[in-house]
């Protein structure tokens, strides 16, 4: 591992900003990510600075107690924004962390060596805070700008797949503009698709503002349903399959990304035809997660090609996980990739790593180390 010396603090430790909240409507899922990071990683070896990002976008140094953020505080965790701020400035090469209180003068709270950031949704996982980060030459884990935006959109993601040979399923976007233009239009477009289908917001995430419908009337309140998180929105015909998922994390070097163990989601039935928000974070029987998937071999093997041709395909960097439908005809159809998976200690990525012979905290050593060791720039 090559480690700038004058970029280490005076304890010599590499400095991490655990960065968690976030604007998005998964705010606390991000929240509750930090809690099993801050629990987890080697504090050994690592200086931890936990900053949060309030539901405002405001920044400022957070508790790196656990506790505070774990849902065993009996709510959903918030991140509060307050009088002090701080920000990450790459001003004339320092990367450090700046202190704004009211009436006082900006302080350095010393340099940055990597950011871990724990967000999920538009400006978090989307390319923007990935953006500002390169701007400032700060190292962070896991996808670039691009991926990270092509990653985020369902519409886009599938453009790419399709391109890189995966089999994508039937679809239809609706902008904003074509909705405003002529709902009517867009409904005739979209009843080409058998249903049931599955109408979502183009660039959101944990199931949220996504609704399965079964009938024509109902898509209208799925689509205005669907643009409360994006203005921009995705019909997509319903697959009927099981759903498979693989942990990718990038090779070391010039390797080939590694492929974990397949794992699966069965939705139990009673309440939950899919895997809602509710089955995924609210009723822990609701979903059975398995790993390794009961597979065949050669499907397993073939799964995880995919899934590393899907990572390369977005130009992922650090981590992803890739979804499939596997269906009745033995077809695997990708769904999508996540480039910042959930990552609780119980979430699906940590736990096929787990069982492929990678426990949670060298995991995420192992995602800070890949960081520390990627150049900065382009790549
Ligand atoms: N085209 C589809 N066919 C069948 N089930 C789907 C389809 N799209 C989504 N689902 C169900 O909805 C869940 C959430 O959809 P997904 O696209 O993965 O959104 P998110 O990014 O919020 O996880 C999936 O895990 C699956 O259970
Ligand atoms: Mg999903």
């Amino acid at each position: 591992m090559t480690i700038d010396p004058a970029s280490s603090q005076p304890s010599g430790k590499p400095r991490v900003v655990v960065l968690f909240g976030g604007r998005s409507s998964e705010h606390s899922v991000s929240c509750v990510t930090a809690a099993g990071v801050l629990e987890a990683i080697d504090h050994s070896k690592y200086d931890v600075v936990p900053v949060g990002i309030a539901r405002n976008g405001q920044w400022s140094l957070a508790s790196v107690d656990p506790e505070q953020w774990s849902l065993r505080s009996g709510s959903l965790p918030e991140v509060e924004s307050g009088p002090e701020t701080v920000v990450l400035s790459g001003e004339g090469g320092s990367r450090e962390l700046v202190a704004h209180a009211p009436d006082s003068l900006p302080k350095s709270m010393g340099r940055v060596d990597v950011v871990l950031p724990l967000l999920h949704g538009p400006f978090g996982e989307d390319g923007t805070l990935q953006g500002m980060l390169e701007m400032a030459d700060i190292r962070y884990v896991g996808a670039g700008v691009l991926a990270s935006a092509v990653g985020m959109d369902k519409h886009y993601m599938k453009v790419v797949f399709a391109a890189a040979g995966l089999a994508v399923g039937p679809y239809e976007v609706i902008t904003d503009r074509q909705w405003n233009r002529s709902p009517e239009e867009c409904l005739s477009r979209v009843s080409g698709l058998a249903f049931p289908v599955f109408v979502k917001p183009a660039r959101a995430g944990s199931s949220m503002g996504i609704t399965r419908v079964t009938e024509a009337s109902g898509l209208r309140p799925a689509i205005e349903a669907a643009r409360e998180h994006d203005p921009k929105v995705i019909v997509e015909a319903g697959i009927s399959g099981r759903e498979i998922e693989v942990a990718v994390l990038q090779g070391r070097g010039n390797e080939d990304p590694r492929t974990s163990q397949p794992g699966e989601i069965a939705v139990r039935d009673g309440g939950h035809d899919w895997y809602d928000f509710e089955a995924k974070y609210v009723d822990g029987a609701a979903a059975e997660l398995s790993c390794p998937a009961d597979l065949p071999d050669d499907v397993t093997t073939r799964v995880r090609e995919l899934a590393g041709v899907a990572f390369d395909a977005v130009g992922a960097e650090g981590l992803s996980r890739v979804d499939f439908f596997y269906t009745v005809d033995g077809e695997l159809v990708i769904n999508e990739i996540n480039t910042m998976p959930g990552f609780t200690p119980i979430s699906m990525y940590p736990q096929m790593w787990a069982k492929s012979g990678l426990p949670y905290t060298e995991l995420i050593d192992e995602l800070i180390t890949l960081a520390l060791e990627r150049r900065t720039g382009l790549r």
